[in-house]
C-alpha cells in the first residue's frame, strides 16, 4: 500500500511517500527554520504562510522521487493534531484536495503517534509492545505502545515540553533559534558541574516532569550574570542543563518500563537526537538489561515519512476520515481515534 503523508505542524513542511508503513520511497522536507530564526522563535502567520508557499511543490517533488505518478497513491495521510493551528490547517486542507481528487482515503495521524513511528522505519523488526519517550518541541511523553493504535499516556511534562526548555535556554545564552542542536554542540565542550539547576518532582506522580523551573532558573543565572557584567561558562552551563534535563527524563523512562513490564525502550522526536540524553538512555538500558532504539537523526525531527508509517497501521485499524476532517491544536495521543 502506497501512501502519499503530509506534515505541517510546525515549521517544517514534509511530504513523503511511504510502502507498507516500513519502505521510504521519498521524504522531502523544507525547513523554516532560517526564517524563524530572525525573531528567535516559531512565528505562527509566517509559519501557515511558507507552508501554503512550499506544499505543492513539494508534493510534485516527492512523487518525482519515488518514481510514481498519483493514480499509484492508494491513500492520503496528514498529521491533524496537535501544533499551530494555522500550520496544522495547511496540511490538513491540502490533504484532504488530494484525497478527493485522487478518489482514495484520508488517514488522520497525531504528530506524536507518527514520531513514535519513526521507529517502524528505521528498525523494521520492532513491533509493539513498547515503551517511548517522545520528546519533542511541543510535547514530553511517556507512553505505553500496547499496540500500533492502542496507547496509553504513562507520564507527560505538567508545563513545558524538553524541546522548548532547550530552545529557551539557547535564547538565553545567544545561541540561534531553534536551541536544541547548537546546547548540544556547545555541552560537548565541557565536563559542566559548574551549576547546580533543579530536579523537579512531581509529587504523587512519579512518572510525570516539569521543565519550568530549570527554564527559570537558567534565565535568571543569564539575567544575574549580564546586571553583574560577569560572563558565565556557556559550555558547562550547556553541560549542566542538558544533564538536568536527562535526569528528569531518562530515569522515568526506565521505571516507567518497569512498572508496566516492556522490555523495550524507543526514544522519539527532535530531543532524541541529543547525544547526551542518547548516550544516558543507551547506559540506563545496558544497566537495566532494557532494549533501546534510538532512531538516526534525520528521523528524529519532524518528517513526513513518520506520518506514512504510522497511516499504514491507522488504516489497518480502520482510522480513516471523512472529507470535513478538521485540524487541532490541541489533542491526546490516545484520543486520536475515528
Ligand atoms: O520533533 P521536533 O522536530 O518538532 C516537534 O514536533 O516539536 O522537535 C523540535 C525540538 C526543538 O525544540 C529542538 O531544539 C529540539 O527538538 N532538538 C534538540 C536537538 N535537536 C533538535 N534538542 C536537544 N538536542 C538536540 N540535538
Amino acid at each position: 500500500m502506497i501512501i502519499l503523508a503530509f506534515e505541517s505542524t510546525c515549521d517544517e513542511t514534509a511530504v513523503a511517500v511511504v510502502r507498507d508503513g516500513r519502505t521510504v520511497l521519498a521524504d522531502a522536507i523544507l525547513s523554516q527554520a532560517d526564517m524563524h530564526a530572525l525573531y528567535g522563535g516559531v512565528v505562527p502567520e509566517i509559519a501557515s504562510r511558507k507552508h501554503v508557499e512550499a506544499i505543492a511543490g513539494l508534493t510534485d517533488q516527492a512523487l518525482a522521487e519515488a518514481g510514481i505518478t498519483k493514480k499509484d497513491v492508494d491513500a492520503v495521510a496528514v498529521s491533524y493534531a496537535p501544533g499551530l493551528i494555522g500550520a496544522v490547517l495547511v496540511g490538513v486542507s491540502f490533504a484532504k484536495s488530494v484525497a478527493y481528487a485522487l478518489g482514495v482515503p484520508l488517514i488522520p495521524v497525531h504528530h506524536i503517534r507518527g514520531h513514535i513511528a519513526a521507529n517502524y522505519i528505521a528498525f523494521p523488526d520492532l513491533q509493539p509492545p513498547f515503551l517511548a519517550l517522545a520528546i519533542s518541541g511541543g510535547n514530553t511523553l511517556i507512553v505505553d505502545v500496547k499496540d500500533y493504535t492502542d496507547m496509553e499516556i504513562l507520564g507527560s511534562t505538567r508545563d513545558d515540553a524538553a524541546g522548548e526548555c532547550f530552545d529557551k535556554a539557547g535564547r538565553v545564552l545567544g545561541l540561534p533559534y531553534p536551541g536544541g542542536k547548537p546546547m548540544d554542540l556547545l555541552a560537548q565542550q565541557s565536563q559542566g558541574g559548574k551549576y547546580d539547576l533543579p530536579r523537579a518532582h512531581v509529587s504523587g506522580c512519579e512518572l510525570d516532569m516539569s521543565f519550568s523551573g530549570l527554564k527559570t532558573a537558567v534565565v535568571n543565572l543569564a539575567h544575574n550574570a549580564q546586571q553583574k557584567g560577569e560572563k558565565l561558562d556557556a559550555a558547562a552551563l550547556a553541560r549542566d542543563f542538558t544533564r538536568a534535563v536527562s535526569d528528569e527524563l531518562v530515569p522515568r523512562a526506565i521505571a516507567a518500563a518497569k512498572q508496566s513490564g516492556r522490555t523495550v525502550i524507543a526514544a522519539a522526536g527532535g530531543v532524541a537526537a541529543n547525544s547526551i540524553i542518547r548516550a544516558d538512555l543507551e547506559e540506563a538500558c545496558r544497566r537495566e538489561g532494557i532494549r533501546l532504539y534510538l532512531p538516526p537523526l534525520k528521523l528524529c525531527g519532524d518528517n513526513g515519512a513518520m506520518i506514512g508509517a504510522q497511516a499504514y497501521y491507522e488504516y489497518l485499524a480502520g482510522q480513516t476520515a471523512p472529507l470535513d476532517l478538521n485540524a487541532y491544536a490541541t489533542m491526546e495521543l490516545s484520543e486520536a481515534t475515528f
